[in-house]
């Protein structure tokens, strides 16, 4: 389905509004994310650190588990949002969470300076030939 610019916007505005929140004392690198399920809802988040540096949480993760944990699936677009030229690209680690639980879903990356410069990517090709299944009973 191709997504109205409309809809676009409003979800990278979503993660422009989430990236508000970021908790990034140490980086200092604000990052918000926001999923877009098929019927229209909205899940924002943003990134967390903490002391233990190992620790810190993404914001497409926080955002993701944010919306599993409300009972949310199906999503088919995924916005992230900070000062960064072009637009911030999910970390390895949330590119294999969203080929899990977010494999058709479109990512959306633009710089806070300019959010309506929005560069396109799908899940399935920033990861490709992802891990998403334990074969067999996982022994
Ligand atoms: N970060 C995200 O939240 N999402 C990304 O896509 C890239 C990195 C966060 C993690 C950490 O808080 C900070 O950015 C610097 O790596």
């Amino acid at each position: 389905m191709a997504w109205s610019a409309k809809t676009k916007i409003e979800l990278v505005r979503a993660a422009a509004n989430a990236r508000e929140g970021a908790v990034a004392p140490y980086s200092k690198f604000k990052v918000g994310a926001a999923l877009l399920t098929r019927s229209g809802e909205i899940v924002a988040g943003a990134n967390v650190e903490s002391a233990s540096y190992g620790l810190t949480c993404c914001a497409e993760r926080v955002a993701l588990f944010h919306a599993l944990t409300s009972g949310k699936r199906d999503f088919v677009a995924v916005a992230v949002v900070a000062r960064a030229p072009g637009g911030p690209m999910p970390c390895g680690a949330c590119r294999q969470l969203l080929a899990e639980y977010a494999p058709k879903a479109k990512v959306w990356v633009a710089d806070i300076r300019a959010l309506r410069r929005v560069r396109e990517f799908q899940v399935r090709e920033i990861l490709p030939a992802a891990f998403v299944e334990v074969p067999g009973d996982g022994r």
